[in-house]
């Protein structure tokens, strides 16, 4: 069997032979004689043409076929390069593998993104989905490429954990239901005032401490999975359950990992376009107009620096009318994130050194005592794409830290160690994985780029 893939890739090979394949029914339409189906197979956004007539012994069965049935084609190929489909198979047997029904959801029309998440197990068979995931596919490659290329490695930090790494306390708490399972006792009975872990354990919120406990034996590492939030946000950008690529790295400040930041995402843009070149144009055409010219622009341009303190400046004179406050202080909101990389640079910009009280506890205090050494990445269409800092390597300061929060210290004695033995500067980020798909495909809601969104009130599918 060939993939469609092939045949689009390495048309002229194909010349004149006979091929096997097999896929779904796209659209298929019949006079009395001939018909023709479009069908595509799942390996490439594109379908084939599939020309079938009466010398068929099924022909009428094929020809009343609902789409999305299956079917393993048998032809000739038939290349056409004056075509608008610059090759056609010209069939010789079709064998149902699956008839589908009159009633399949996914008729030849537009839906709304709305519908579609509805039938979640059926919408990575439409255009857009499909240009969707293979392009998340596609750049979670390019990450794991770009950060091997780069010595880095990949650590497989927990899920479960007991500690709180960015102190908002948005976690989903992790139980046993089955008391028999609960540690026992001496006496063989098990103590129900301790839970499995005999402790209280949550749904990692980040990977970045046990990134740190790795970078601090590897030097370079990053961690690439799936991150809990029980944010009660219900914005298209938020989801309780997003993955998350974040690199640690030792002996680094804070533009060093800046510079791996801008990298990394310039080179996960340059090899979507390389690798995806029919999926990007059809977000260019169909989602939203003027995308490649933008991602363009992030690949060729220096990406901004300013700092939070110079921002808020920006922001107070910019003469807009912002529904949220605009006060050193206060965290930045989306408008305002938006308003400096859409309005002022026109491009992504890092904003660096925000006010120690906004930020989370491990962020390395400035020599002001005001601010930490923190950045967020903050991109057109999105707002944040990146949140990292330089991390605290003084272990007083820490220590003082974690105390004057009020945190649970005995959780952080390991996470203190590392700096007391043999300690150093290091720095990291996290990369939401769900906004850097929506920032290359234009999709402006996080439900339309992760396969079975996880949102307040819907865990469906
Ligand atoms: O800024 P955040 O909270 O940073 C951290 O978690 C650090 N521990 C990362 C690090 O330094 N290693 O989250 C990082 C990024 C955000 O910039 C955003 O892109 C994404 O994660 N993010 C979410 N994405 C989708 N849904 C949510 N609820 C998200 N919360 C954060
Ligand atoms: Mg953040």
């Amino acid at each position: 069997q060939v993939l469609i893939k092939d045949l689009y890739r390495n048309t002229e090979s194909f010349i004149d032979k006979k091929v096997e394949l097999s896929g779904w029914i796209r659209t298929i339409r019949d006079s009395k004689t001939f018909g023709f189906i479009e069908l595509n197979d799942g390996s490439f956004f594109k379908s084939v043409q599939i020309v079938f007539d009466d010398k068929l012994e099924n022909y009428k069965d094929i020809a009343k076929l609902p789409i999305s049935s299956s079917v393993k084609v048998e032809g000739d190929f038939i290349h056409t390069p004056q075509a608008k489909q610059p090759f056609e198979i010209k069939a010789t047997v079709i064998a149902i593998e699956g008839t589908s029904n009159v009633d399949y959801p996914l008729q030849k029309k537009r839906h709304t993104f709305e519908y579609l998440r509805t039938i979640a197990h059926l919408r990575p068979r439409t255009n857009t989905f499909s240009a969707v995931f293979r392009v998340r596919s596609i750049a979670a490659y390019a990450m794991h490429k770009f950060f091997n290329e780069k010595g880095f490695v990949y650590v497989h930090s927990p899920i479960i954990t007991g500690s709180d790494t960015e102190g908002a306390g948005e976690m989903f708490r992790v139980t046993s239901l089955d008391l028999n399972k609960l540690p026992k006792n001496e006496e063989g009975k098990t103590d129900d005032t301790k839970d499995f872990f005999g402790k209280e354990t949550n749904l990692t919120v980040s990977g970045q401490l046990s990134a740190e406990s790795f970078a601090l034996a590897f030097r370079n590492v990053y961690t690439f999975g799936p991150t809990f939030r029980a944010e009660n946000s219900n914005t298209a950008r938020h989801a309780a359950e997003f993955w998350m690529i974040e690199p640690e790295v030792a002996f680094a400040e804070l533009p060093d990992i800046m510079d791996l930041a801008e990298e990394m995402v310039k080179y996960v843009i340059g090899y979507v376009l390389e690798q995806a070149p029919e999926e990007m144009d059809f977000f260019n055409s169909f989602v939203e107009k003027g995308l490649l010219d933008r991602l363009n622009n992030a690949y060729t341009a220096d990406f901004g620096r300013v700092t939070y303190t110079e921002a808020i400046e920006l922001l107070k004179k910019s003469g807009e009318n912002f529904a949220y406050p605009v006060e050193w202080g206060l965290d930045l909101q989306t408008e305002h994130e938006r308003y400096l990389c859409e309005k002022v640079y026109q491009k992504p910009v890092f904003v660096t050194d925000y006010p120690k009280e906004i930020k989370a506890f491990y962020m390395r205090l400035n020599e002001d005592d005001k601010t930490v050494a923190a950045t967020d990445l903050l991109v057109p269409g999105i707002g944040e794409l990146i949140g990292g800092s330089q991390r605290e390597e003084r272990e007083e300061v820490l220590a003082a830290k974690i105390k004057e929060l009020g945190m649970n210290e005995e959780d952080y004695w390991w996470y203190l160690e590392l700096r007391k033995y043999g300690g150093t500067k290091h720095s990291g980020y996290g990369l939401g994985f769900e906004r850097l798909i929506m920032y290359l495909t234009g999709m402006t809601n996080i439900r339309d780029v992760i396969p079975f969104p996880r949102t307040p009130g819907n865990a469906d599918f």
